[in-house]
């Protein structure tokens, strides 16, 4: 992608006009703030307002009518009426106009936008749909913040400062991850936050589907793995001994799946499913005892003690590479995006050590030691993604005893692992814990509800530097972008879910998508302060600052 603005135009003649605190918002005509995030690479604010009313049109041609379709979804409950979508740019005075460029390939890329806003048009022109989608996300910005409300706002005037914006992203991999295995998240709860992402313009959300304690997608092949292991919800259990009150598990049908895709792919987002391997595959032992090491012990125990007491990895017979390969087959119907999450994590081998049949293995496949098996049965995924026309992506463990040929490492344990894996040719996803792990605290223990550890807190996040110093200009070209992650031991309601993502995911957005050098934390809260009220009027829960 080509990037040749380099300019981030922070104008500050600001204070005239601004009411609460904003510095680092932008003064727009009728003395509106423009305040957005993610912060865009240029931003030039002019005298004057654009009036969006009742008689306002849309006007697109083509593929462009899709995302004007968006855009008047998006503004219909706020402003309490539909904006028309007319064809013809003759009648182009007054309106809203998208459009399709392909020349801007080059200056914008696929996901970049320039947006003028003038008293007498609103002109939005990407390359590719997916940057009209980003520009209708910072057209909504531009708007007071009550056009995200979920009912018409009475006595607002819908006024677009006029400003010239160019803007495009810094990274292609920007994520977040969600957990339904800890606790099952509905289908609804899973839509509002992909609603909420696409505000941000994340465009990866990666769902962690199978773990100790649930499996959560229906595999036609093996139907037990949501007869039995759908039926679980254990970490409480496994925590505080205590199950009233617990929520029964849950999982995804295919049909729910194949509508979830959808309706991320309708904002740009890809889901990246992740099927953990060879570890965390407490659900999947229960479900079919012959994965695991000691199947005679584990099919002796009530499903509700299996989960500690299983060894919580598998043995990499070659029967338990098939049934995994069956189960990824049908995952590669559902999931179309390139990416596959094979988890990899925090696998105890020493159990492989333990297990004569696994020693037997190791001999077997003229391999050294347990590390070379791991890595072996992950070269065993890879080959077979690869062969599919899909890539592996795993957590930084694949490292261990070689990572297979095609591998993205997802760098978790802080950043070497993504450093060693950059320099050694292969891309990677930084999402360390030190700050991106969304489970952790943002506050001070004492007043926040019971989270896992850490502390991870707003300006912690927004002072991240994905590129880590230790890699050359060649090097840093394989960090695709970064990721947060919310793991859901301690979350069981939509409510905490949100809690715990925003705002902090709202800085994230700003790493992976800003310039670095236009990242300032004073300036970030002040537009923040702002965008609050957005998710305020849209009703979605968030941290108070
Ligand atoms: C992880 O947190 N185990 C990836």
């Amino acid at each position: 992608m080509s990037r040749r603005i380099h300019r981030v135009v922070v104008r500050v003649t600001v204070a005239l006009v601004c009411l609460g605190p904003c510095l680092g918002a932008l003064a727009g005509g009728a003395g509106q703030t423009v305040s957005l995030v993610p912060l865009p690479v240029s931003v030039e604010t002019r005298a004057g307002s654009f009036l969006v009313t009742q008689e306002t049109p849309v006007v697109a041609r083509g593929e462009a009518i899709t995302e004007a379709t968006k855009l008047i979804d998006a503004l219909a409950p706020a402003l309490g009426h539909r904006l028309r979508l007319i064809e013809e740019s003759s009648a182009a005075r007054s309106s809203i106009q998208l459009a399709l460029e392909s020349s801007l390939r080059r200056r914008l890329g696929e996901e970049g936008y320039d947006l003028e806003a003038t008293p007498g048009t609103v002109v939005i022109r990407a390359a590719a749909p997916a940057g009209l989608f980003y520009g209708i996300q910072t057209l909504r910005q531009l708007l007071p913040p009550a056009i995200c409300g979920r009912q018409e706002a009475e006595g607002v005037q819908w006024t677009i400062p006029c400003v010239h914006i160019a803007d495009y992203p810094r990274f292609k991999w920007r994520g977040l991850l969600i957990d339904p295995a800890r606790h099952f998240i509905p289908v609804p709860d899973v839509e509002q936050y992909l609603d909420v992402m696409a505000l941000h313009k994340f465009n990866r959300l990666q769902i962690h589907l199978t773990d100790d304690q649930g499996w959560r997608i229906e595999i036609k092949k093996y139907p037990q793995l949501t007869q039995t292991g759908a039926g679980m919800d254990f970490t409480a259990i496994g925590r505080s001994g205590k199950t009233e009150g617990l929520r029964p598990g849950g999982f995804y049908t295919q049909d729910d799946i194949r509508h979830l895709v959808r309706y991320a792919a309708q904002r740009y987002i890809t889901i990246v499913p992740e099927i953990e391997m060879p570890a965390h595959t407490g659900a999947a032992i229960v479900s079919y005892p012959q994965l695991g090491l000691y199947p005679q012990k584990l099919d002796a125990l009530p499903p509700q003690q299996r989960w500690t007491a299983n060894e919580r990895v598998l043995a990499p017979r070659p029967e338990s590479v098939a049934f995994m390969q069956d189960v990824l087959t049908e995952i590669l119907d559902l999931f179309p995006g390139r990416y596959i999450h094979i988890g990899g994590d925090e696998a105890n081998i020493e159990h492989w050590k333990k297990s004569e049949e696994m020693q037997g293995l190791i001999r077997k496949l003229k391999l050294k030691d347990e590390p070379q098996l791991h890595s072996w049965f992950i070269r065993q995924m890879d080959t077979f993604l690869a062969s599919r026309g899909r890539q592996l992506v795993g957590w930084d463990e694949i490292l261990q005893g070689g990572l297979a040929p095609g591998a993205v490492v997802m760098s978790w344990r802080g950043e070497a692992g993504g450093i060693t894996a950059a320099q050694a040719g292969h891309d990677v996803v930084m999402a360390p814990t030190s700050h991106t792990y969304f489970d952790y605290y943002q506050g001070p223990p004492a007043t926040e509800p019971k989270a896992i550890g850490g502390d991870v807190r707003l300006e912690k996040v927004y002072r991240y530097e994905p590129i880590p110093a230790a890699l050359s200009t060649d090097q840093a070209r394989h960090v695709l972008g970064g990721q947060a992650q919310l793991w859901g031991e301690y979350i069981s309601n939509q409510k905490h879910r949100l809690y715990m993502t925003y705002p902090r995911a709202v800085a994230l957005a700003e790493v992976l998508w800003s310039p670095k050098d236009a990242r300032d934390y004073e300036q970030f809260m002040a537009r923040l302060g702002l965008h609050l009220e957005r998710l305020r009027a849209w009703e979605v829960n968030y941290r108070p600052l």
